[in-house]
């Protein structure tokens, strides 16, 4: 690796590079913090029930499926064929404006509502039949209640809604499917897209193999991150891992002030996530940059151009790290596109920046699995598999590579061998039309097993 020859950037790689022994009290106070979390002592993870069993593979039948858990939502209607397989029949992405994030509550189970109506209007009238049953993927924290019954908690990712927090969020998308008429519209079950995730690599997992082990992680590093996980003795649980604090010793100055400075999540929530996913790894990577400008003779740039909370977003990030070119002309498009003009040297310092970002992004992401992992079997004497979709996972070049090194450096390479990362593109859907189809046939009493 050839070390960046100015100093201050040397400096910041070295203080986005924990020592792999922070990382491991990392693991350890992860594992005490879901512990506390199942016995209800106050903790940073919240260890939500899911009321979601595993599926067995050969679960049946259509079900429409919404999904709302960032700035993009989408309605489909999946049909799940049995083997594991699923299949999209119908479906509608939209975009939540700027409005929809901060106003009413209403206002965004209305755009649900509508989107539902286009993908399964014609067959949802109040006297077409007996109930549609609809999956909700709802990707924010939620203590549920039941497996159609979910209370909203404080909103994550940006997200603040008057009139949502304590309120179940599955009668708020069916009052406002009867407010378009589509009464035979039944939210039969919520879910988290780490549940999701979970359930859809098992359906695959099992369709194929009826005895094959289900996955126990659901993992997504997206917008957000979180885990979710199927624990012996407590079922699957929804982690809430975003919010993990035990950050303390591999927290920079950078991130103490963005936790600081953002309203939403408050000071103090959303720790973990605020270091690790989609939605402040460019944030943080411009924090840095401002910083150097000042201090440094790189980025002398003109106060306006970086100098706007998120004005760089990860996808921007994304780029410049996996611009390897002589000129660094990925980089450079991303820069005239924000209206600045870069030297060459600037412009790897940018890249090698980035890369730092990302792949101490990765090594926490490892940290907390082997958390959750080394819980389930302190060990790691068997095999296990963890589900994994994300627009950050799937977009950053090799972040998949970056988290099995993280395993290989806390765990040693033996056990990380066991561990597999199944990449469950797109899974929120299919996933949540998984859990829908096992809420319906939990719901009747199951065949004996054995
Ligand atoms: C945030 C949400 C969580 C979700 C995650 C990934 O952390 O609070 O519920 O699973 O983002 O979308």
């Amino acid at each position: 690796m050839k070390l960046p020859t100015d100093p201050a950037v040397a400096r910041a790689l070295v203080a986005l590079t924990p020592p792999t022994e922070s990382l491991l009290g990392m693991v350890a106070s992860f594992r005490d913090a879901m512990a506390g979390g199942l016995a209800g002592r106050p903790s940073s993870l919240r260890m939500l029930p899911t009321f979601v069993d595993q599926p067995r593979g050969d679960e049946r039948g259509a079900a429409a499926v919404a999904d709302w858990g960032g700035t993009h939502g989408r309605v489909s209607l999946v049909e799940l064929g049995g083997r594991g397989r699923s299949r999209v029949l119908a479906e509608d992405v939209f975009v939540f404006s700027g409005e929809d994030k901060s106003g009413p509550a209403s206002r965004v189970f209305d755009v649900i509502a509508s989107a539902v109506e286009r993908v399964v209007g014609d067959e949802a009238g109040e006297d077409s039949g007996g109930p549609l049953p609809l999956g909700f993927a709802y990707s924010f924290p939620a203590r549920l209640e039941r497996i159609d019954r979910a209370f909203a908690l404080p909103l994550t990712k940006g997200w603040s809604l008057a009139g949502l927090e304590g309120e179940d969020v599955a009668g708020l998308l069916e009052a406002a499917l009867r407010r378009r008429g589509l009464g035979r519209v039944r939210v039969s079950a919520v879910a988290n897209d780490t549940v999701a995730a979970l359930a859809l690599a098992s359906y695959r997992a099992r369709g194929r193999d009826a005895a094959a082990r289900p996955a126990e992680v659901g993992l997504i590093v997206g917008t957000g991150t979180n885990q979710a996980a199927d624990l012996p003795g407590h079922g699957i649980r929804n982690l809430e891992s975003g919010n993990f604090d035990g950050v303390g010793d591999v927290t920079t100055a950078w991130d103490a002030a963005l936790d600081r400075e953002l309203a939403d999540p408050p000071p103090g929530a959303q720790r973990f996530e605020k270091m690790v996913a989609g939605r402040y790894l460019g944030e943080i990577l411009r924090r840095i940059v401002e910083d150097l400008g000042r201090s440094t003779s790189l980025f002398r740039w003109p106060a306006s151009a970086l100098g706007a909370p998120f004005g760089l977003d990860s996808a921007q990030l994304s780029t410049m790290a996996g611009d390897r070119s002589d000129a660094r002309s990925g980089a450079d498009a991303v820069l005239r596109g924000l209206g600045i003009a870069s030297t060459r040297a600037e412009r790897r310092a940018l890249g090698d920046l980035a890369r730092g970002v990302a792949r101490r992004a990765a090594r926490l992401i490892a940290a907390g699995l082997l958390g959750t992992l080394t819980f389930i079997d302190r060990d790691l004497a068997s095999g296990h598999t963890i589900a994994v979709d994300g627009s950050l996972y799937g977009g950053y070049p090799g972040f998949d590579r970056l988290v099995r090194d993280g395993f290989r450096e806390l765990a040693g390479a033996e056990r990380a061998r066991r561990l597999r990362l199944a990449y469950v593109k797109d899974s929120t859907g299919a996933g949540a039309a998984v859990i829908a189809a096992v809420a319906a046939t939990s719901a009747r009493p199951r065949p004996p097993s054995g």
